[in-house]
């Protein structure tokens, strides 16, 4: 009976190996459908982030297959779990490749995670696009590797005139994750452009991200009396900071980047988020035809979950734009083959999407427009568009 049981485990061990070792080309002809990866941190720590880029980019998927897929095939989109954890990109990634044979793979918004996986697209030749991580390191990984979104030298600067103009603030204090590479970049960038139009940084601290108490941090801070705090964080430890910063009577602006972007920002932080700003990509107010016509979609397709219509943010906004972009240029490619779909997207000019006209630069990047949001009453108000 023992012996039985070991061959059985043997068997499905064996089964579970092989497709590893040899991969299904979805890029191969005999192929019924065409295979798109997707990463997305759908659950753990930045959740909201993978689920909302996951409701766009499927969404595009599914409107795409309505019109009659790509190459007179439909497309499959195989979207894997990477829990917000370092270490689970690569072995999704790789999965996605060698085990599904992927013909691209779409993801992810937290630059580290893309940073995690683009090495191993780069490697297999598989064009990988990144919706919304803004780290220029992700698509300097190599000439596979794409993004459709702005980055973050440019994201900086944004919030450093923002500080200066809109806040009138002369001294700011930064308060960096020391374990994430877009926290450490957009710190980075602000302070130069904040110090470079005369502005002074009295203070830097470091926290790392997951911690539950930034009050010794945040102390300090206080001493150094800063006139507005940037908080360049996701938005769970950003709620938090918040509200510690207002526990011990630090009644100065906090502000950030994209990454405060969730819903959680305002459910964790509560009024402490009242009345603070960031940066992101999209807000569904900025109404182009095009975003029109994906807000009324979007709504449709995704509910809240008390039943109410779902808005889309600017992840979900640009993971319907990196789907729609993949399939375009699998469109002027002709065909599933990694080089020539790497030669259409480095190719795409004035793409139409939902966040702006995307042309892909000689960098792999996106030029594109940023907006400024603040918290008021409990929701994300629009406040201004800044252009390149
Ligand atoms: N830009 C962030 C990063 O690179 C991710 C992000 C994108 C967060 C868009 C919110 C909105 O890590």
């Amino acid at each position: 009976m023992r012996r039985i049981l070991l061959l059985f485990i043997a068997a499905i061990g064996l089964a579970m190996l092989l497709p590893a070792c040899k991969p299904s080309s979805g890029g191969a002809s005999g192929e019924a459908v065409i295979k798109i990866g997707e990463f997305a941190s759908l659950s753990g720590k930045e959740a909201t982030f993978g689920v909302s880029s996951h409701e766009g980019t499927l969404l595009a998927v599914e409107e795409l297959n309505a019109a009659g897929g790509l190459l007179g095939k439909k497309l499959e989109l195989i979207t894997e779990d990477d829990l917000s954890k370092a270490g689970e990109p690569a072995t999704v990634v790789n999965k996605l490749i060698a085990r599904d044979g992927v013909v691209a793979v779409l993801g992810e918004v937290a630059s580290s995670r893309s940073l995690e996986a683009a090495p191993i697209c780069q490697q297999n030749k598989i064009p990988m696009i990144s919706p919304s991580s803004t780290n220029p390191k992700v698509t300097e990984t190599g000439d596979y590797i794409f993004r459709v979104c702005f980055i973050d030298p440019f994201q900086g600067t944004v919030m450093a005139n923002f500080a200066t103009k809109t806040l009138k603030a002369r001294k700011v204090a930064i308060f960096t994750d020391v374990k994430s590479d877009y926290s450490k970049g957009l710190a980075k960038f602000f302070k130069e452009s904040f110090v470079a139009s005369g502005g002074q940084v009295v203070t830097e601290l470091d926290f790392n991200g997951g911690d539950k108490d930034f009050k010794a941090q945040l102390t300090a801070i206080k001493s150094a009396n800063p006139d507005a705090v940037f908080v360049p964080g996701y938005y769970t430890d950003a709620a938090l900071i918040c509200i510690q910063a207002k526990q011990l009577g630090l009644n100065v602006p906090l502000f950030g980047g994209d990454g405060w972007e969730s819903e959680d920002l305002i459910k964790i932080g509560k009024d402490a988020v009242e009345g603070q700003y960031f940066s992101t990509h999209y807000h569904p107010d900025v109404s182009s035809p095009r975003s029109k016509a994906f807000v009324e979609a979007y709504k449709k397709r995704w509910k809240n979950s008390d039943g109410t219509p779902k808005l889309p943010d600017a992840m979900a906004a640009l993971g319907y734009d990196s789907a729609m972009i993949l399939a375009d240029a699998i469109k002027r490619a002709g065909t599933t083959d990694g080089p020539k779909v790497r030669d259409a997207l480095a190719a795409s000019r004035d793409f139409d999407g939902v966040t702006g006209k995307t042309t892909i630069n000689e960098k792999r990047d996106a030029t594109k427009s940023a907006v400024i949001l603040q918290v008021k009453d409990g929701k994300f108000r629009y406040m201004e568009t800044i252009n390149p």
